[in-house]
Formats: C-alpha cells, structure tokens, sequence
C-alpha cells in the first residue's frame, strides 16, 4: 500500500451539494498536491449534475471515488457515512475539506505533517497566520462569534472548533466513536472536537488561509445556526452538570 508523508493511508473527504462549478477543479487540486492520497467525494444527490462531474472524474482516475447519497441530510451525515466509507477499507487518515475551494489542497501537505505527533490537527482561520480572505464582515463576526461561545462554554483551548479542514487518525474515529452523532449542520464540527478532546487524545491547529468561493453558495442556514446554538449550550450545560456530580462529562 502507498503511504503518505509517514502518516499512512489517507482518504480526503469532500461533501458536496450542488458544486457544479468546483467539484473538479478541487479534485484536480488535491491530486495534484496530495498524490498518493485518495479523493471521496460524499454528494448528496445534487441537482445541479455534480454527482455525475464527479462519477467522471472517478472513470478517469483511481484514486478518485463518489459516494451517492440520496438527498440532502446535512454535511453531518455526510461526513458519517463518508468516514464509514474510509474506515471499511482500511485508510489510516481521514481528512474533511470544503469543496468550493475556501479550503486549500496545497496547505494540505502541512496538515498532514502535523498529525504525525497528533491525533486531530484543525486548520485553523482563528490563530496567529491563519487569515480569511474576502469573507464578508457578518459571516467573519458569526464564526468568531460561535467559536468564542464554544471556547468558553465547552472549556477548551481551540480557536477555531468550527472549521472544517481538518485531518483524523483513524484510531481517533473509531475510539470517539461515529455511530451516535446527530449533529447535521456545521456543529457536527464542534461535536467532534469535543469528543476528541473529552477523550483525551491531541488537538493541533495549524493556521490556514481561508478563501470565500467564487462559484455557487453557501449553504449556511437559519436552520444550520440555531441548532449550532441548540446544542453548543446542551453540550456546556451537561459538562458543567456533570462534573459538579463528579462525573465524567463525556
Ligand atoms: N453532501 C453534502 N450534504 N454536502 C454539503 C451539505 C449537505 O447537506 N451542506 C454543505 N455541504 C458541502 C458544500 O457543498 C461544501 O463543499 C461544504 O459542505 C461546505 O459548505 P459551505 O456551504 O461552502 O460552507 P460555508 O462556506 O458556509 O462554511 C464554512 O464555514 C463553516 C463554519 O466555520 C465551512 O468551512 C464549514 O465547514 C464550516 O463549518
Ligand atoms: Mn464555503
């Protein structure tokens, strides 16, 4: 089996929904700078085609494979039965990054040297030399916002919780355990960084530049906010109570 970069298998992950316009120049991307890696792209039944852009790009590439999803569930569930996809065949590093191109193939290489001494490394916009670029002031003051209550209602250090270029040992998956996640939106995120960070394994941030799209649209949401908000103040509540009954939050 080829390896990379001493940390073994690895398998990136890029949900998409309708990312016409993107899916294949990311791909292009990641193979060009990741070339022993494997692409999963994880698309839940697009409109827009992407499904059969990126049914193309797996013909023509080995490395490259679809996952069909038959709707919209959430880049949550997305990520589940994409990193359920990986695990079953063996991959030793499964990485998360945004289609559209916010995420940047070529910082990749820097992420996965990082998770040579760690379990989870985040590519992090919110520590000193990570930067965005052209994000507008209100989506800036939203992932600040959301990062800072996380910060101080969940207890822990990392600045950028939210983000969602980030690489996994497999080891840490399958000890956090995937099977019970229900977050869908972007707090799936913030879920798995607690969960890691309650099972006492390592968390890194590597600064990153995070750059808005220029083709398609988010799909941040109402919805998408108020269960972050929801569950971000479950998950601190019930800390809080269990480590004043002397329990083990997690
Ligand atoms: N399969 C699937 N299903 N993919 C989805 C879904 C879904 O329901 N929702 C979003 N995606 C995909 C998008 O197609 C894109 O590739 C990626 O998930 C990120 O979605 P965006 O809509 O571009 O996210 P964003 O730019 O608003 O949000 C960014 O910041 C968030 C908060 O910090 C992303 O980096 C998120 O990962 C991050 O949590
Ligand atoms: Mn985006």
């Amino acid at each position: 089996m080829e390896t990379t970069e001493g940390v073994g298998r690895v398998l990136v992950i890029i949900p998409t929904y309708q990312e016409r316009d993107n899916v294949e120049s990311i791909v292009g991307r990641v193979r060009a700078s990741v070339p022993q890696a494997e692409v999963l792209v994880a698309d839940d039944a697009s409109p827009d085609g992407t499904g059969e852009i990126a049914d193309r790009l797996a013909a023509e590439d080995d490395h490259v494979h679809v996952l069909h999803r038959a709707g919209k569930e959430g880049l949550g569930a997305a990520y589940v039965a994409g990193f359920r996809w990986g695990l079953e065949r063996g991959f030793d590093v499964l990485v998360e990054m945004d289609a559209d191109g916010s995420h940047q193939p070529e910082e990749l290489p820097r992420l996965l040297s990082a998770l040579e001494d760690n379990d989870l490394v985040i590519g992090s916009r919110w520590v000193r030399g990570g930067r965005v670029e052209n994000w507008p002031k209100k989506r800036e003051a939203l992932s600040r916002g959301a990062n800072t209550y996380s910060r101080l209602l969940l207890g822990f250090h990392v600045h950028d919780s939210t983000g969602g270029f980030r690489a996994y040992r497999a080891t840490t998956l399958r000890k956090i355990g995937i099977d019970d996640v229900t977050s869908q939106g972007y707090c799936f995120q913030v879920d798995l960084t607690l969960r890691t960070i309650r099972a006492g394994l390592k968390v890194a941030e590597v600064p990153i530049t995070f750059v808005e799209r220029t083709h398609g649209a988010s799909k941040m949401s109402r919805d998408i906010m108020v269960e972050a908000f929801v569950k971000l103040t479950r998950w601190g509540v019930e800390g809080r109570l269990g480590r004043l009954a002397g329990r083990d939050p997690s």
